[in-house]
């Protein structure tokens, strides 16, 4: 995968700013809120249309616009069967989005996923270990999207329902309607069917990442730790359940919950609520350990996110570091340079050029960002 250039306009801080990638690596140094990570976002945002950052269209619109353009120039390989695509992602502060590919316009998510791939790895993923269950469930949703990029479609359909049975439930609690069990049996079943294909999905997801995230978590922290993820739902759940199991035990944990979501006006089952429980020697890694400990729980989560990727695409995808290789001893530093190599692009952003080992820098690019401007 290669990202050969990127042209951003009226997004975020940038008026109109072209970079051109001509190195396997390139570094962004820029002080605080320049806006090295916009950059960055951009990239990820045409690689999985989600931002890390926000869900709504009208902050990455630059202010005072009413419209921002991503574009992008990648090829799948540089091998010389391989053809450099375009990439167009417009964003408006109504919300409505236009997405174009090589030209022409694509009705569907679906047609423009899969053309990019990348793997961020943010401060913000220091929060994959200790924050709340949401961001776990984001990490997880953002490698199925760029996997299966029919997930993106599963994700959507969830997400109408659940909001449609909220809505419902919203009212109900509010007494602006009256219960109708057999009403919101129609939604109950929605939600069910639409719901366990994303637990099932992110749960197979989880088995594959395991084994190689257990692998460099082991090599990184030398041994002796054992790393478990599990996904679990609000119900009792395994993989190995057959898909009308898991429906049923989904249903039942709605009808258990029948009086409570209509207390609190809200949907309380279902792959919204899920967590992914990551333990470290039978202890949940947000209390195992060190601050460093976690940031290696982190650091093998994301190898394990391009490992994968790269053996599902054949292809390496693009790797954003953003901020975090500066907070990152050296030791941890290595792995994940040793791990890249130069066979993976990378984009890397940082306020000061010290912390980088310098034969390193030697093959890498170098751009200087202020104030939405790529300088020097
Ligand atoms: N929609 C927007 N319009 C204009 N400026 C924005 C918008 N969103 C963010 N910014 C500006 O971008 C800057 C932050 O950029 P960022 O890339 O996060 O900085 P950093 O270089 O620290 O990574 C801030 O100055 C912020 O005000
Ligand atoms: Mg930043």
């Amino acid at each position: 995968m290669y990202l050969q250039s990127l042209h951003i306009k009226q997004f975020r801080n940038y008026i109109d700013q072209e970079v051109a990638f001509t190195a396997p690596k390139t570094v962004i140094v820029g002080n605080n809120a320049q806006g090295k990570s916009n950059l960055l976002e951009a990239v990820l945002l045409l690689a999985t249309l989600r931002s890390h950052r926000v869900s709504k269209d009208r902050d990455l619109v630059r202010n005072g616009e009413s419209v921002g353009e991503i574009r992008a120039i990648c090829q799948r390989s540089r091998s010389v069967e391989s053809y450099p695509v375009e990439l167009l992602m417009r964003m408006r502060v109504s919300g409505k989005r236009t997405l174009n590919v090589n030209g022409v316009n694509q009705a569907k998510h679906l047609d423009f996923l899969g053309n990019l791939n990348t793997v961020m790895f943010s401060s913000l993923d220091l929060d994959l270990v200790r924050g709340s269950p949401e961001s776990r469930r984001n990490w997880l949703d953002t490698v199925l999207i760029q996997l299966e990029p029919i997930y993106i479609n599963l994700l959507q359909q969830y997400n109408q329902v659940l909001r449609q049975r909220n809505a419902l439930l919203k009212s109900i609690k509010q007494g602006v309607i009256q219960y109708e069990p057999q009403q919101m049996a129609l939604w109950d079943a929605q939600l069910v069917t639409a719901g366990t294909r994303l637990i099932r999905r992110r749960s197979r997801l989880l088995e594959r990442l395991i084994p190689i995230a257990r692998n460099w978590h082991q090599a990184i922290s030398g041994g002796g730790e054992y790393l478990e993820i599990t996904y679990v739902p609000k119900f009792a759940f395994t993989s190995m359940q057959a898909v009308e199991v898991v429906q049923q035990n989904f249903f039942e944990a709605i009808l258990q919950k029948t009086i409570i979501e209509q207390h609190q006006g809200t949907s309380l089952v279902g792959p919204h609520r899920d967590e992914v429980l990551l333990t470290i020697n039978d202890t949940p890694a947000r209390e195992y350990g060190s601050q460093g400990q976690q940031r290696t729980l982190v650091l093998a989560l994301k190898l394990a996110e391009l490992e994968l990727l790269e053996s599902v695409i054949g292809e390496p995808p693009i790797l954003l570091l953003d901020d975090v290789l500066a907070e990152l001893d050296l030791q941890r530093q290595d792995h994940l340079l040793n791990a890249i190599g130069d066979r993976v692009q990378t984009i890397i952003t940082t306020t000061h050029l010290g912390s980088f080992d310098a034969q390193w820098l030697d093959s890498a690019r170098i751009f200087q960002v202020e104030k939405g401007e790529i300088v020097s």
